[in-house]
């Protein structure tokens, strides 16, 4: 059996396979069925376009038997209306409720996020996932030290005269400025020499904090961190992500103390039309 297999019974021959194919390997010859030359087999990126798209159920690849591949249910058909609240009524949530979140919905989130886009369906990105208020507000205080110490060191630069210091002063004060006591952080990481890991790792984390909505759960991108992670090496130890990767984003995951109510406006957008 070849690696792409093809229903003869069911095949049409009708080439949208080919025509979809994003590397064009796929190639049928007239009168013939659809097939990849063995020597064509190592362009594949494996994203299972040809299974996904052919309307007969013809087409089956090695590590995407069509049995495994779920028919789209398009029944329900979400409308414009309902797509723009569900998209709009995202929220930064910056104040979380005491209830914890049980790892299979974690585990539930992140399953999801990984089908988001990922350049040359690399799939690189990793989740590392830091639970419990104590090792989260651990972090933050490495943050703030870090800051801390930005500030002793370069007092008079902007990020420290008119963002750091009013955060140390806040977390001196007794509040966590920069995890918000969130229960659970998770972070997006790709190795190094990833390509596109920084964008790759934002859509997956975007994927996953509009995942999180119908769950009840809340989110916020963790900029603060992220900043530690990139400057502080006792920050980078203490989230312990795998060799050789780098931090994409860290975000808070945890359910919200508040329900919103109304949508904030935005600015218009700045589009150029030519
Ligand atoms: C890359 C990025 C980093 C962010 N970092 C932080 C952060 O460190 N702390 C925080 O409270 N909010 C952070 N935010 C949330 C933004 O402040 C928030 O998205 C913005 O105010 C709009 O609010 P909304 O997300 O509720 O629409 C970040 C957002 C993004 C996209």
């Amino acid at each position: 059996m070849g690696w792409l297999t093809v229903d003869e019974a069911s095949c049409r021959q009708d080439g949208i396979c080919v025509a979809e194919c994003p590397r064009r390997i796929i190639a049928m010859e007239q009168g013939g069925f659809p097939l990849v030359a063995t020597e064509r087999e190592r362009f594949c990126m494996h994203c299972g376009h040809c299974v996904a798209v052919c309307p007969h159920g013809a087409v089956s690849v090695a590590e995407f038997p069509r049995e495994a591949c779920p028919v789209i249910d398009d029944t329900p058909g979400l409308g414009w209306e309902p797509v723009v609240q569900f998209l709009r009524s995202r929220r930064s949530i910056r104040v979380y409720g005491e209830r914890e979140v049980e790892r299979p919905t974690l585990q539930k989130l992140i399953e999801t996020a990984r089908y988001a886009p990922t350049a040359s369906n690399s799939q690189t990105v990793h989740w590392t996932v830091v639970s419990g208020r104590e090792k989260l507000t651990q972090l933050s205080e490495l943050t703030i030290d870090w800051m801390r110490g930005v500030v002793a060191a370069q007092p008079a630069t902007a990020a420290a005269a008119s963002m750091f210091r009013p955060l140390v002063t806040a977390w001196d004060g007794g509040t966590d400025p920069i995890l918000r006591n969130a229960p659970i952080l998770v972070v997006a990481s790709a190795p190094k020499e990833a390509s596109n890991g920084l964008v790759d790792c934002t859509i997956a984390l975007t994927t996953l904090e509009l995942a999180a909505l119908p769950l009840s759960l809340g989110t916020c991108w963790a900029g603060l961190l992220q900043a530690a992670l990139l400057n502080a090496a006792g920050a980078r130890e203490a989230v312990g992500l795998p060799t050789g990767h780098t931090a994409h984003y860290p975000m808070m995951v945890g359910y919200p103390k508040f329900a919103y109510h109304r949508l904030p406006e935005r600015q218009e957008p700045s589009i150029t039309w030519k």
